[in-house]
């Protein structure tokens, strides 16, 4: 796991949270916000967008890794997500995260600030499918 400076962990959350107002959640009224950092040291941040459709519906942690990899990033070290409750990443997000790097480190913060909960995505995901399993 790569280790995260406490600044570093700062500053995403607080990009996490700047980026929450952006949320598109007239359905749920619970507006996540996301932020993900690279390993060249880039940050890009990510909102839940929903819809009518319902399971149409995106969360914010995918939006900001896809956008990431949109952009030719591939290695991600850290994502930060807020919401008003410390709400955890979805099991789908978690997915997602895995593919790109199992020892993402994973912030979960409240709309305050504070990390409640610090760990790598693969210790939030046991037993994950990985990339692996697709080899000949
Ligand atoms: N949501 C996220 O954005 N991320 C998660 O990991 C869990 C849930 C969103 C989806 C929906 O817009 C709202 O939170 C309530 O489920």
């Amino acid at each position: 796991m790569k280790k995260i400076s406490p600044d570093t962990k700062s500053q995403l959350v607080e990009i996490a949270k700047n980026a929450q107002k952006w949320a598109y959640t007239p359905y749920s009224h619970y507006p996540v916000g996301a932020a993900v950092l690279t390993e060249s040291g880039k940050i890009y941040d990510g909102v839940n967008v929903e819809n009518a459709a319902y399971p149409v519906t995106m969360c914010a942690e995918r939006v900001a890794i896809f956008k990431a990899v949109s952009a030719g990033e591939r290695m991600l070290s850290a994502i930060a997500v807020v919401t008003k409750n410390g709400g955890a990443p979805c099991g789908s997000c978690r997915q997602v995260m895995v593919e790109f790097n199992p020892e993402m480190v994973v912030l979960v913060a409240d709309e305050e600030g504070h990390i409640i909960e610090e760990k790598p995505v693969k210790e939030l995901l046991p037993g994950y499918f990985s990339p692996e399993y697709l080899k000949k």
